[in-house]
């Protein structure tokens, strides 16, 4: 079944209890092994992938139920902090090219909503859904005041890095990200592939990263390639870059500290659909992240996932623990899921 774009969480009526399964059914469930190592986790994009409960991965750009929710957010971070939109001057190309692959993917993705059509010397983009109608010609900056990146930025729930391929290395450059998950965009605009993933655990004596980099230079123009990541949030925010540590980092403790009971509403798992795509026209490589956030009650409907999850995360090595900052959450996670979410003790497979 599928679901619709920009439709609102609903609430049952009769117990008053948000009814998870439309997060559910498209949650990208991320734990394929009972253990989480790190690695060059690549796959083709547009493959859908079913899960336990539904599927997720048709097209590399996703507008689910939480679409103006999550729009709302990413206006009201990027206003109180423009840093998180950035394009480097040699970057302003790239910047045009990745808004129209954007917006041909979203034609192709919700045609019944979104369309990009020739008019005239230039084109026209419709966006039904936010009532949105542009002409433009690509590169004419009079036709897009807000610049590319910020005009696709507001009708897409992904968060967008562009990388320039020069002297044998990938820089990053430009982009648009307002999710951030414990990294600073603002922070690592210029820097290399390598330095960016400089603060990660264990990749760089396994070489993953100098890996994942060589994969990536080599990706011709249109490929599309896709990986998951993910981590534990409090509270559902997606806003947890090193800028707003002050506003997200104490709500750890008062999990912690808190009622158990609790943990099942406020702790979610997070997954990150992050996609590759060498852009046709400039070269560069255009970078993806979705974050989805689930809460622990709603992943506890799915038994095996309740149980997969505690299990991955009992077994999770202290250094990453530590580097993804779940060390003492996930401990009250696990605690959790025991309790209340179905998973038993001493055998977290259930
Ligand atoms: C973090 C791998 C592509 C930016 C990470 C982590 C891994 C990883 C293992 C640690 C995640 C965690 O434990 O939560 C890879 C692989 C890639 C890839 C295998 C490609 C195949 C990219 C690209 C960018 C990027 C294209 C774009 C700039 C980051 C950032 C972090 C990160 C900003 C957080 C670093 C920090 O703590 O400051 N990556 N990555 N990654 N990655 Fe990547």
């Amino acid at each position: 079944e599928r679901r619709d774009p920009g439709a609102r969480t609903v609430t049952a009526p009769a117990t008053g209890k948000a009814d998870h399964s439309v997060a559910v059914a498209g949650f990208p469930f991320p734990f394929p092994k009972e253990t989480y190592r790190y690695s060059t986790n690549v796959e083709p994009a547009s493959v859908p992938r079913p899960t336990a409960a539904g599927s997720w991965g048709e097209h590399p750009v996703d507008i689910d139920h939480a679409y103006r929710d999550e729009l709302a957010e990413r206006a009201r971070i990027l206003s109180a902090d423009p840093s998180r939109l950035q394009c480097l001057p040699h970057m302003v190309p790239a910047a045009w090219d990745a808004m129209f692959v954007l917006m041909e993917q979203l034609a192709d993705a919700y045609p019944q909503h979104m369309s990009l059509t020739r008019e005239g010397g230039g084109w026209h983009w419709h966006n039904g859904l936010l009532g949105i109608d542009r002409c433009f010609a690509v590169g004419e900056t009079s036709s897009m005041p807000e610049g590319p990146l910020g005009f696709i930025g507001q009708q897409l729930q992904e968060d967008i890095v562009l990388l320039e391929q020069r002297d044998g290395e990938l820089w990053a450059d430009a982009g648009l990200v307002t999710f951030a998950a414990d990294w600073s965009f603002g922070f690592d605009v210029g820097m290399s592939f390598l330095e960016i993933h400089g603060p990660v655990p264990r990749v760089h004596d396994e070489g993953v990263i100098p890996r994942a980099q060589a994969f990536l230079m080599r990706l011709e123009p249109g490929q599309s390639y896709r990986r998951t990541n993910w981590t534990l949030t409090v509270d559902g925010k997606l806003d947890t870059s090193t800028e707003t540590y002050p506003e997200w980092g104490p709500d750890r403790t008062t999990l912690v500290d808190g009622p158990l009971a609790a943990v099942g509403d406020r702790l979610h798992l997070r997954t990150e659909v992050q996609h590759l795509i060498r852009l046709p026209e400039s070269n560069a490589i255009m970078f993806l992240i979705r974050s989805y956030l689930l809460p622990f009650a709603a992943l506890a409907t799915v038994p095996e996932w309740a149980a997969r999850t505690a299990e991955v995360l009992e077994e999770l090595p202290a250094d990453m623990a530590e580097y993804k900052g779940v060390t003492r959450t996930r401990e009250a996670g696990i605690r959790w899921l025991r309790e209340y979410g179905g998973v038993c003790e001493g055998s977290a497979a259930g």
